[in-house]
């Protein structure tokens, strides 16, 4: 039976093409795989035929997607600690250096994050760190809960790896948690909290007000260039390094409290990832708030998802613009995010997010949320007609609005997320990886 993409899927009673799919599929796609010490490496291919052998022998030192279901239920059950995590993804132009005449198709995939920089208002690309700035072939993630076995990966990596496979940058992610051990991000909020869930397993039948049920169509796509597209899916991949200006921040986040109106505002849920709209971690909608009173219309989170109250298309076409979200923090500080300190004493660059998704459609999924989202200043559409601005947080103009006489508008550009660099990349299955 063809694998079904317009459901959830139920990993441990699927059989026949859904089951082979699962032994074929990279992990961390349909479930996040936890990667507390991450390792990213930027390649690039000087010769098609030895990247074609050292991707190759990587894929066997990788596990699938259902490897990584049965080590998650062998530590829920046992503690039993699971294996490290290694995702590998290629650009359009790793495809073309490989040879292969049967790449995915996705336009925004085929056009690259360089180009598609303009349209989603992104920095300059000389502005970006030099790795991004260069042609990518390749991304290459090791992850794991602790440090030493993703330093173990890496080495051997770095042996299979010939001169001719370059590396042309590296990032360090690192997970970051609050006294409660919820892992948060560098503005001190908690993450990681409203994903689209794609495995029955994970989330059963909708019973409240949101229901963060997803179609596999929303995350795969069928491996063109695998030995059997029926059967083996990949995802596409927008990678992006996002530098966090925490003191500008706080400072924001100050004023706003010193004002009467939460800095939670900004977020739209408070450090502890309690949304100003519900107790209810993930399970509201804004139907209770249609007026923006509790949660303003530019919250970061009311922004990227209105949950149906967007007002621009009916609420099952909006939820199609979700992706799974898998990004990890990066960079050290001197100060404890945990504690009461004034903003000065907080870094202005150097941390951040690299920021991770999987899609089926790059440009209904990441670029639409970014561009048409984050960045419209008319999005949600309101009820009193009034514009809600930018995405404080991520949303991005080309240059600073100037209103009448020099002064600034009253939404002037967000500079506390700074794009670095990016890229988009294809996840393929581990049968392709396998074959060349
Ligand atoms: C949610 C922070 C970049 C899309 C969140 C949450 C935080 C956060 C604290 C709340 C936790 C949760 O609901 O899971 C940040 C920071 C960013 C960043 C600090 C940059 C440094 C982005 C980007 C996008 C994005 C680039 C997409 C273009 C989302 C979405 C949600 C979310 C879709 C979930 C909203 C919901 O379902 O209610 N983010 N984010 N974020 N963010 Fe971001």
């Amino acid at each position: 039976m063809p694998v079904d993409l317009s459901t959830q899927l139920s990993w441990r009673t699927t059989t026949g093409d859904a089951a082979d799919m699962l032994d074929e599929l990279q992990p961390n796609i349909l479930k996040a795989h936890v990667r507390d010490h991450l390792q990213v490496l930027l390649l690039e291919f000087r010769d098609g035929a030895e990247a074609r052998a050292f991707l190759s022998s990587v894929a066997r030192l990788m596990k699938s997607a259902r490897a990584q279901l049965e080590e998650v239920a062998a530590f829920k059950a046992t503690k039993t600690p699971g294996t490290p995590y290694i995702g590998l993804g290629l650009t359009a132009g790793g495809y073309a250096t490989l040879g292969i005449a049967t790449a995915p198709t996705d336009s925004a995939f085929l056009g690259g994050a360089k180009k598609a920089a303009p349209k989603l208002a992104d920095p300059p690309v000389q502005d970006w760190d030099e790795p991004y700035r260069q042609a990518i072939d390749a991304i290459l993630l090791i992850g794991d809960a602790r440090p030493g076995p993703v330093w173990a990966l890496r080495d051997r990596i770095d042996a299979l790896r010939p001169e001719s496979v370059r590396v042309l940058g590296e990032e360090t992610g690192h997970g970051m948690t609050n006294e409660n051990g919820d892992g948060i991000e560098h503005f001190g909020y908690v993450d990681g909290r409203s994903q689209p869930l794609f495995l029955t397993e994970d989330h059963e039948c909708a019973t409240g007000e949101w229901d963060p049920a997803a179609p596999l169509s929303q995350v795969l796509v069928s491996d063109t260039a695998a030995p059997d597209p029926g059967v083996h899916f990949g995802s596409y991949f927008v990678f992006r390094k996002l530098e966090q200006n925490v003191r500008l921040f706080k400072e924001t986040e100050k004023r706003l409290d010193d004002s009467g109106q939460p800095g939670a505002t900004l977020i739209g849920r408070f450090p502890d990832g309690t949304p100003l709209v519900s107790p209810d971690a993930n399970d509201f909608t804004y139907d209770n708030d249609k007026l923006g009173r509790k949660c303003p219309f530019h919250a970061h989170i009311r922004k990227t998802n209105p949950r149906g109250s967007g007002g621009a298309e009916p609420p099952e076409r909006e939820r199609l613009h979700l992706m799974a979200r898998r990004g990890q923090t990066y960079g050290r500080r001197l100060d404890d995010p945990g504690t009461d300190l004034p903003p000065i004493l907080r870094p202005t660059s150097g941390v951040g997010l690299l920021f991770m998704a999987f899609n089926s459609n790059l440009g209904n999924q990441f670029e639409f949320t970014q561009r048409l989202w984050a960045n419209d200043t008319g999005f949600p559409i309101t009820p009193d007609g009034s514009r809600p601005g930018r995405d404080p947080l991520i949303g991005q103009c080309t240059a600073p609005e100037w209103g009448r006489n020099g002064v600034t508008a009253a939404d002037p550009v967000s500079r506390m997320v700074t794009l670095k660099g990016g890229e988009y990349f294809f996840m393929p299955s581990l049968a392709f990886l396998r074959a060349l």
